[in-house]
């Protein structure tokens, strides 16, 4: 989605700013602009398509100066065109940024017709800059005029705003959407996301809902919404890992598929002893724990595919009644709230719009207490929430969240041992077993891993398709859903998940020698029906694509091709079953050519409506 990078400082910041924007990428966005003020004016260069078109641009016409705004737009008002492409400008000399929708730009943008302004993009942008330019006709100081324009807003935005005659202040605000400002020696900036300041400085302050923040070369002062200064914490980021390094991976994707044995450590480190879960991962009062009747776990895509599966995990092991909903269907309905139920909320990034307006939404009903689980510490949604579980899965770069996915696994299946077990639903030595399995968990998903050559065979099958069907059986389904999403997500072949007891009421139909079937088969006593299923398919010429244990008995066979994946513990399956669906992904995407890491028309954190 759209991002941001401003700075402030004594040196020329166009390559800053240009990296940042490299560094911002990964989220998804289909053209770019920087504006830079100087001396001579606030000049721009803009570009459809790659940052690097925008790099050639300065190669080819170099801009300089020490203050500047830079920006990668993801369409929602209008085409991808160099003239929707940010900054937008009103007037000359007044430049700036924006992420979010503005709702009231259509009543905005004819009050501002009727004052003279000419539009020269279809953005929603482009009336706040019109807005401020306005304001400053009354009110001459740039701060105070930004300020009233923004007063004006509905929606949600984070903006950076320059100004010809104002070159020692940068001036940025958010509401809705992130922004964070990052502090250096004699130099400051702002950003959508830290990781595009990574390059200048370790130190952030994120700004709060409703703040307004002047930066100059020494100081950074933020308004908070009452217009009160306020000094908020400095952030030192933890360099431990530099995500935005690919290393010796073709692409971030299969780095970050790699990557899960090692983070998957890391979201168990601290949480388990050698026999429990250590509840005082939920905090130092974990008693709602024992006080929990109900469960409703509300997220977006992979993260809710996550929410699905933990259903079967919670209602099995802590008896109790959990259900999970899609973040931009539960924000707008009517609720009813069961007694001691907790909101839970899953979100790799923690600033996905649908599931921030349902937690804010959740917050007003009556429940137990508000969890997220979800993998950015400094996060909107971590911010927001009563209480916090962090997946620890490190920065994830790829837009296809794979790592992410089984961190979110393996935090909700603490989860739901920890509750199974403060309510008195699993004995001790049944805890010590559930532990004992997470303990192999790491050593488990590097095994599935080591079928990734083999795999890669397979997917060269997936070349010349166009559909594919994903089967499985309980909480494989959802896993089912999950491959489906990943395969369509960046192959862009058509792909639909059934439960497949479903098959016969309808998508039957669709199949013959065209239509490929993949399904993961669990080794428990679903698989003798998951097996008569797949016979439906074989009947009417169907290919098969199978991942199992050897346990489960499956065989290569004409029309069937058969990975293996390593036996586990059957609560284990979902998370491990998981890794061979990412790898024919991923692999399905290499042969296809498409561009795996940044597929078209996504972005990374859906920070918008
Ligand atoms: C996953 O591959 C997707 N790109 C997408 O479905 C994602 O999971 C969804 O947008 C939710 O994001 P979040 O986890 O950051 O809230």
């Amino acid at each position: 989605m759209c991002g941001i990078v401003g700075a402030i400082a004594q040196r020329n910041v166009a390559k800053i700013l240009l990296e940042g924007l490299s560094r911002l990428e990964y989220r998804g966005y289909d053209s770019s602009g920087v504006a830079i003020n100087n001396e001579t004016g606030v000049r721009a260069h803009r570009a459809v398509g790659k940052v690097q078109a925008l790099k050639d641009k300065f190669e080819a016409m170099p801009l300089d100066g020490k203050l500047g705004i830079a920006h990668t737009r993801w369409a929602t008002h209008g085409k991808p065109t160099e003239a929707n492409a940010h900054p937008h400008f009103s007037g000359d000399d007044l430049a700036l940024v924006h992420n979010g929708i503005i709702e009231n730009h259509e009543v905005l943008r004819r009050e501002l017709i009727e004052l003279g302004y000419e539009f020269r993009s279809q953005t929603d942008t482009e009336v706040i800059v019109h807005l401020i330019h306005n304001a400053l006709k009354t009110e001459p100081d740039f701060l105070k005029a930004v300020k009233n324009a923004l007063q004006r807003l509905h929606g949600a935005f984070a903006i950076a705003v320059t100004l010809n005659d104002e070159n020692e202040r940068l001036i940025a605000a958010r509401k809705g959407s992130p922004l964070v400002v990052g502090v250096g020696i004699e130099e400051n900036f702002v950003a959508s996301d830290q990781l595009a300041l990574l390059h200048v400085t370790d130190q952030f302050i994120f700004l709060e809902e409703g703040d307004v923040v002047e930066l100059t070369r020494d100081a950074v002062t933020v308004f908070d919404e009452n217009d009160q200064v306020q000094d908020r914490p400095i952030s030192v980021f933890n360099h431990n890992v530099d995500a935005t390094d690919k290393g010796e991976f073709r692409h971030y994707m299969l780095k970050e598929i790699y990557e899960q044995p090692k983070v998957i450590a890391a979201c168990l480190e601290g949480r388990i002893s050698d026999e429990r879960i250590l509840t005082s991962c939920f905090g130092a009062n974990s008693a709602f724990l024992k006080e929990i009747e109900n469960i409703h776990i509300v997220a977006c895509g992979t993260s809710y595919h996550a929410g699905m599966v933990a259903k079967y995990w919670i209602e099995d092991l802590a008896n109790i009644p959990c259900t999970v909903e899609v973040a931009s269907e539960y924000r707008y309905r009517k609720v009813a709230v069961p007694k001691n139920t907790l909101f839970l909320t899953l979100s790799q990034s923690g600033e996905t719009a649908d599931t921030l307006a349902a937690l804010r939404m959740a917050k007003q009903l009556n429940y137990l207490t508000t969890l997220a689980i979800c993998n950015v510490p400094s996060s909107t949604l971590v911010r927001e929430s009563g209480l916090t579980l962090l997946t620890n899965a490190g920065a994830e770069i790829g837009v296809a969240s794979t790592k992410a996915f089984t961190t979110q696994l393996t935090a909700l299946l603490i989860t739901s041992i920890a509750i199974a077990s403060e309510k008195g639903e699993l004995s001790a030595a049944q805890q010590a077993e559930l532990v004992t399995a997470l303990r192999s968990l790491p050593a488990y998903v590097d095994a599935a891993i080591k079928q990734d050559e083999a795999i890669k065979l397979v997917s060269e099958q997936f070349a010349n398709k166009h559909n594919a069907l994903f089967l499985g059986r309980g909480p494989m389904f959802p896993i089912a859903l999950e491959g489906a999403l990943k395969l369509k997500e960046i192959s862009y072949i058509h792909a639909e998940a059934y439960p497949a007891g479903e098959l016969k009421h309808g998508p039957l139909a669709l199949v013959d020698e065209t239509m490929p079937i993949i399904t993961v088969a669990p080794n428990n006593q679903m698989l003798d029906k998951l097996k008569s299923n797949l016979q439906e398919v074989r009947a009417r010429g169907g290919e098969l694509y199978v991942f199992g244990a050897k346990e489960t008995g499956f065989e290569e066979a004409e029309g069937i091709y058969y990975n293996e994946i390593p036996w586990v513990e059957e609560v284990l399956e979902p998370i491990v079953h998981t890794i061979p669906l990412q790898l024919l992904s991923y692999h399905v995407a290499v042969v296809k050519g498409t561009d795996v890491d940044q597929p078209r028309n996504l972005a990374k954190s859906v920070t918008v409506e």
